[in-house]
């Protein structure tokens, strides 16, 4: 990858499913330290998108690239150790492990030693589990939630779990970090300090995809959006040309905003 390459390039992207077009020759480009919105109303292709970014599954046509290769074809699974990194919209973590426990599994591709294993044993540390209790540490102090390091996962509110999913996500050291609607089902506290914990790791120029329903959220935490509508790119630029749209406006609003605002 050269200086100038996006990090991420979708270049002419279509995910069919049967007859329905989900996503319609879609293209656009993450470069390094960018925070990417992606929006649209409901069924607009946004979770689609992410999971042809993610690998979840290929798209129809056209191609992936990060970091400069083509993952067009290649699974999650070997993405993740190129450097990206994912929450889910449903959380998925460990009920039976703990908090710290539940990060802990994140680092697995930096501790490859079977982290899991490790977890169940008991007796003295290793050096190597010591290193990683510690940086599980410093990724729920990072979240604001050091003190929630012995609880289980159940005992948290959903807003405290989206949290200890980024922490997860950030163990595996990840250049870009996608969420799917991080502020899906937070309440209005939740939702700021999601925002303000995106914010410190935007100005640590960690690359970020952010797909996400609530406009307002995202209108504040990044640095350019996509909007889609039907599986189309309707509109690609800064939260202020986006604002300004009128097929965006049109979308969210309907017609007659249009009219109103033209
Ligand atoms: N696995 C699937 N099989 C069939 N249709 C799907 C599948 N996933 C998504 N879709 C359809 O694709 C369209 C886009 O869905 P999605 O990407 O989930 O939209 P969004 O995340 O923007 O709400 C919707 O019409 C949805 O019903
Ligand atoms: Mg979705």
């Amino acid at each position: 990858m050269t200086a100038t390459d996006p990090l991420l390039r979708l270049d002419n992207v279509t995910r069919r499913f049967g007859g329905l077009v989900a996503v319609n020759d879609i293209s656009f480009q993450i470069h390094s330290g960018e925070v990417k919105g992606l929006i649209g109303p409901n069924g607009a292709g946004k979770s689609t998108t992410f999971d042809l970014v993610t690998g979840v599954r290929p798209p129809s046509s056209g191609e992936v690239y990060f970091r400069g290769q083509r993952v067009t074809r290649q699974p999650a699974h070997t993405r993740s150790p190129m450097g990206m990194a994912r929450t889910f919209q449903i959380v998925r973590l460990f009920s039976g492990l703990s908090v710290l426990e539940n990060v802990q599994l994140g680092l697995h591709p930096k501790f490859p030693d079977g982290i899991v294993r490790s977890l169940l044993r008991l007796g003295s540390l290793s050096g190597q589990e010591r290193a990683s209790r510690e940086r599980a540490m410093d990724l729920l102090a990072f979240v604001g939630l050091a003190d929630r390091a012995g609880h289980a996962i159940d005992q948290l509110t959903l807003g405290q779990l989206r949290l200890v999913d980024i922490a997860r996500a950030l163990a595996a050291d990840p250049v870009l970090l996608m969420l799917d609607e991080p502020a899906a089902g937070l309440n209005d506290a939740e939702t700021d300090n999601l925002g303000e914990m995106l914010v410190r790791l935007r100005k640590q120029g960690l690359s970020m995809l952010l797909v996400e329903h609530d406009i307002d959220f995202i209108m504040k935490a990044c640095d350019s959006i996509v909007v889609m509508d039907h599986g189309v790119k309707i509109a690609d630029g800064t939260p202020a040309e986006v604002a300004r749209n009128p097929d965006v406006i049109a979308a969210y609003f309907g017609r007659r905003a249009v009219h109103a605002a033209a």
